[in-house]
């Protein structure tokens, strides 16, 4: 069985990733795109320079550096006043007894999210002190859907991959933790999550003893 739980942060325990669509649309915006929610779905779990890099293609733009730079910047400034009142009432519920039950029975708790935010928003959620190993996405060479913030954190946990569960709500996400070489668990549609070993709708509905046995 496994011995580890590595999750993924924005819409795996939190709502940012609503956020981050918020952010990306008026960037998109900006530069006169339409950016729907099913655009907005191949950006999960992507990381901000990637990100930035679909929406101008798809919308067959190209910037200059000092724009491109730019709009990160902006992105991020607009994505960090939506999350300044973000507490402890905006993790998603069942997460607390999730972590619960599993520190109960001795499973490792991981974090690997893409965001360069992540430290922060789990410091706002008051869950910081929970995990075993948080990965830090700017030290990884590749993001998502590499599998290199997976791996370092299966890695800081002291763990092989096949000890470890991975949970995300991103294609981008799903992918890393297949080509990590650990079991995925999918957040959302499984119509959307095809790579996922188990889906469930959220995270609240995920069934950690089923997951264990
Ligand atoms: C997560 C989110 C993405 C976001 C990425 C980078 O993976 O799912 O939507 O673009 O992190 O976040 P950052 O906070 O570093 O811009
Ligand atoms: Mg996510």
């Amino acid at each position: 069985t496994a011995k580890a739980f590595i999750f993924d942060l924005d819409g795996v325990l939190t709502d940012t990733a609503e956020f981050h669509f918020i952010a990306w649309q008026a960037t998109a915006h900006q530069l006169g795109l339409e950016f729907t929610r099913e655009d907005n779905e191949g950006l999960k779990g992507v990381d901000r320079v990637g990100s930035l890099q679909l929406i101008l293609d798809k919308g067959q733009l190209s910037v200059s550096e000092e724009k491109f730079e730019q709009l990160l910047v902006e992105k991020n400034q607009h994505y960090l006043e939506l999350i300044n009142d973000i507490n402890p009432d905006n993790l998603f519920p069942g997460v607390l007894d999730c972590f619960a039950a599993l520190k109960e029975q001795g499973i490792k708790i991981g974090l690997a999210s893409a965001s360069k935010n992540a430290a922060f928003v789990v410091d706002k959620l008051g869950i910081a002190d929970l995990f075993d190993f948080i990965g830090d996405a700017a030290s990884v060479a590749n993001s998502k859907p590499a599998p290199d913030i997976f791996l370092s954190v299966a890695q800081g946990l002291g763990l092989s991959p096949e000890d470890c569960i991975g949970v995300e709500d991103a294609v981008a996400g799903v992918t890393a933790i297949k080509s990590a070489g650990m079991y995925a668990v999918g957040i959302g549609e499984k119509s959307v999550l095809t790579q996922a070993d188990i889906v469930f709708p959220t995270t609240g509905e995920m069934d950690v003893q089923q997951l264990l046995s």
